[in-house]
């Protein structure tokens, strides 16, 4: 954690409403308050808001408790169920609700427009209204015609956009240390909104539309560019090429960049499946078929499916096989385990006949039904097992003992699908490393004969 830029101070607190305390509110009001401001976090069920009073946090994000503590003791941060509370100081209201997406890819902004309903509801002074969640362009103009008409003319409502870009897991660093504020702002006259954050940081301020449209943007293309890592180490597997280092000299080009280019199980989360369906969405409702972010969705969606078939031709078959799973969040650090490609994964190893035995270190799965056996050590899953997937980057898995696991597997065959493990100290143990863009299908020699032909 940088704590110098966690001194960040305002130069003029504001009073604050956050609505929701989900991941994105609860981390947007201890991290504003950590600023200055004055925060109410306005969270409908009750049991939280008793909880986060006490300072307990109900997710697993590092450094949000130490903040919640330190802002609930110098009175900064308060939590309520009541609106009329929470709003009776504040002009600006952060909406920070969930946007799931609806059958057809388009996110349902029903939350959205109720949490604002309410503020509005229970204001007697005028408001502005900062959606932080992510929304198709146009959805700040539309919540904000709802907004006044709710307010009838007692109060007047503005509606402004603020995308969140807060990674899980690294959420209070990413907000002390951000790339980049988008603030989409229509209206010259709301300077209170230049008070949100330091003057220094790098605010971006532009119209709404353009604002809303960064978050999707940005979103698609880190989508893009993991799909594109992935089809590439498919490539290098049947090629004979080491993917690590082709990716590595690709993203060494600072016009591409190294980050998000690690192959893995496919993308997951609640953000970037539900993000790229949102942005093609957005071109659909305007007659424009955005075939990149259209194929990279393609290859994510397919990918459970290639890996799964990837393993059973290794094990000869997957029917009756004991496969040892590790890691069930949607990637490592997190509890979270919304669209986790680990999950997903599993599910396809049970529906073609295996028996799946997962380990996760943190995973929540909220009362999920899920269709495997989950334990309580790595060891424990092992056990047996025809075959090891590990498909969530965890630290811990790289740090196994590898010699005690070949002893209690049946089988030889590791599938490391997020590259945690070490090729020579699982070869010393005897086992054999599957990773994506090494080993999975190597058909050189036909390669070599095609280049032959080439060079003639
Ligand atoms: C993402 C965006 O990064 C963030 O800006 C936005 O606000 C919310 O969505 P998050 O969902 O927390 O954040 O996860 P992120 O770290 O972006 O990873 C998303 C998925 O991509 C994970 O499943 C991860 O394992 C995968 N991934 C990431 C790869 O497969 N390869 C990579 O190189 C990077």
């Amino acid at each position: 954690m940088n704590s110098g830029l966690k001194s960040a101070q305002v130069s003029e607190p504001l009073s604050l409403c956050v609505v929701g305390a989900g991941y994105v509110g609860l981390t947007a009001a201890a991290c504003l308050a950590q600023l200055g401001h004055f925060v109410y976090c306005l969270e409908a069920d009750s049991e939280k808001v008793s909880l986060l009073s006490q300072g307990e946090i109900p997710i697993y994000e590092p450094g949000l408790k130490e903040l919640v503590e330190a802002n609930l003791a110098n009175q900064r941060l308060k939590f309520t169920c009541d609106p009329s509370q929470a709003i009776e100081n504040a002009t600006v209201g952060l909406l920070c609700v969930g946007t799931p997406p609806r059958f057809d890819g388009d996110p349902d902004l029903s939350q959205l427009s109720q949490a604002g309903r309410t503020l509005v509801q229970s204001s007697d002074h005028d408001l502005i209204l900062v959606v932080k969640s992510t929304v198709p362009p146009g959805s700040c103009e539309a919540l904000e015609l709802i907004f006044q008409d709710t307010a009838e003319d007692r109060i007047r409502v503005n509606v402004c956009s603020n995308p969140e870009f807060l990674r899980e897991s690294h959420a209070v660093w990413d907000f002390f240390n951000p790339d980049r504020i988008v603030l989409g702002v229509d209206e010259p006259s709301l300077v209170a909104l230049d008070r949100l954050y330091p003057s220094d940081w790098p605010i971006i301020k532009t119209d709404r539309r353009s604002a809303e449209l960064v978050k999707y943007a940005s979103n698609a293309f880190l989508a893009i560019k993991i799909s594109f890592a992935n089809e590439l180490a498919d490539l290098c597997s049947k090629v004979g090429a080491n993917a690590e280092v082709v990716l590595a000299g690709v993203g060494a080009d600072q016009r591409i960049g190294s980050q998000f280019l690690k192959p893995g199980p496919g993308y997951g989360g609640s953000c970037l499946p539900k993000d790229i369906s949102g942005f093609i969405a957005v071109g659909e409702a305007v007659n424009l078929d955005l075939q990149v972010a259209s194929a990279a969705r393609k290859v994510n969606t397919q990918r459970s499916e290639d890996i799964a078939q990837r393993i059973e031709t290794v094990l000869g078959g997957l029917s009756n096989k004991k496969i040892a799973l590790l890691g069930l969040s949607f990637k490592g650090g997190t509890d979270d385990t919304r669209y986790s490609p680990a999950i997903g994964l599993a599910e396809v190893l049970v529906e073609a006949g295996a028996e799946v035995v997962a380990y996760d270190p943190l995973a929540n799965i909220f009362g999920k039904p899920i269709p495997f056996f989950r334990v309580e050590s790595p060891y424990v899953a092992v056990e047996d097992a025809d075959g090891l997937v590990i498909a969530t980057d965890w630290e811990e898995f790289g740090k196994l003992d590898y010699q005690y696991i070949a002893k209690l597997m049946r089988g030889y065959d590791v599938f490391d699908l997020v590259s945690k493990t070490d090729p020579i100290k699982l070869g010393e143990a005897g086992l054999n490393l599957y990773g994506l863009g090494k080993g999975f299908s190597i058909e050189s020699h036909s390669l070599l004969w095609t280049s032959l032909l080439w060079a003639m």
